[in-house]
């Protein structure tokens, strides 16, 4: 029997809430199998361990999980430390440490949830977005001079290299040639920004001579925000930069429902770090404590992680969970409009996994 080795990092807010809601999912899917296992790992990193500590993870936290098989995340933000300091301290300190350079960003209408869209149907969105995780406009290459007089200057200098375009690229091309329509909409902004948009630009048209099979198309960043609304269809894998996805990753998540279903994973496609996975939701500091965030998040990244270690069977046992679960409105959490709880939520799938199983053992 394999055994995986998994670090859960809860992080903030209700990121402690919805990490164990993910690790309880995982334990149960572990009962029902004799061919995997899994040990936690619980790493209490984040805005009270800056409290005490002064930073959001220790200096050699990275050594301490990079022989792990996969990490799952919760989120890390916090009201009385900035930010900056939280995002940089922990979430990208890891996602570039182990050099996940791409994040994928899958959105779909999971069964019983009303999109706000009134003439999309459930099965014209079903995008996966892949976002450049590694450099663009998250390089984190800047300065900032003569603060505090009139001739205070800042720069947030975004840089993108060949070699992260060409691997980011050929990513979402395989992504895209992996699924059913075989469809990839390449986003940019070469219009405005006429040096690094242009290179992706070109690099796009390269990498896609390496995949014939492959129908793609390029969308201004702005046209694709109105195309994603009027024509949802037409889309299916798309990629762009770091912050073109960030801020596109968080419309497809409320044009599919609400930002508490949406999952994420952090890859790295070459295997020498472990991926991390985590609810695409930030630390939702007003209902956090009050066992009322939305788990369903924070499942589908579980899927995410489980395809990773390809257990691709148990994925799809853990997304039918999921389904079976949100298409009963009566476990829906206040993000759907809803009355659930996380442990009413996290009972159903748990128990709909173990359900699910019996048959398949009889069989066995
Ligand atoms: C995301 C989030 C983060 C980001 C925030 C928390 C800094 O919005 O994962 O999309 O911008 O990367
Ligand atoms: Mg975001």
């Amino acid at each position: 029997m394999k055994t995986y080795r998994i670090a859960t990092i809860p992080g903030d807010g209700i990121g402690k809430e919805v990490v164990p809601a993910g690790a309880q999912v995982l334990e149960a899917l572990a009962k029902t199998t004799k061919s995997f296992a899994f040990e936690f790992e619980n790493f209490d990193w984040g805005g009270d361990y800056y409290r005490k500590h002064g930073v959001m993870m220790p200096a050699d936290g990275l050594d301490a999980i990079r022989d792990k098989d996969a990490i799952l995340f919760g989120s890390a933000g916090d009201p009385d430390i900035p930010d900056h300091i939280t995002l940089w301290g922990l979430r990208l300190k890891i996602c570039q440490g182990f050099d996940q350079y791409a994040n994928v960003r899958p959105t779909r209408i999971l069964p019983g949830i009303d999109g706000p869209l009134k003439r999309c149907k459930p099965e014209d969105l079903n995008w996966v977005i892949v976002r450049e995780n590694s450099e663009g406009e998250y390089s984190g290459v800047g300065g900032r001079v003569h603060q505090g007089h009139p001739l205070e200057a800042a720069t947030d200098v975004s840089i993108l290299t060949r070699a992260g375009v060409e691997r980011i690229m050929r990513f979402a091309f395989r992504l895209a040639q992996s699924r059913p329509r075989k469809l990839l909409t390449v986003i940019t902004k070469s219009n405005a920004q006429r040096h690094a948009m242009v290179m992706w630009d070109e690099i796009a048209l390269e990498v896609s001579k390496e995949f014939p099979d492959v129908k793609w198309d390029k969308e201004l960043v702005d046209a694709s925000t109105a195309r994603m609304i009027n024509r949802p269809a037409t889309l299916d894998t798309i990629v762009a930069t770091n912050l073109h996805a960030d801020i596109l990753s968080d419309l497809a998540a409320a044009l599919a429902g609400s930002l508490g279903i949406a999952p994420t994973g952090n890859i790295d496609p070459e295997r020498r770090f472990p991926s991390m996975f985590e609810p695409i939701h930030g630390s939702a500091f007003d209902i956090m404590g009050k066992g009322l965030a939305n788990p369903v998040g924070t499942f589908w990244s579980v899927v995410m992680l489980l395809e990773h270690l390809g257990e691709v069977d148990a994925a799809k046992r853990v997304m039918q969970a999921v389904e079976a679960v949100t298409a009963d409105k009566s476990l829906h959490t206040g993000d759907l409009g809803g009355t659930a709880t996380t442990a009413q939520v996290t009972a159903a799938v748990c128990a709909f996994i173990e359900r699910a199983a019996v048959p398949a053992a009889n069989a066995a």
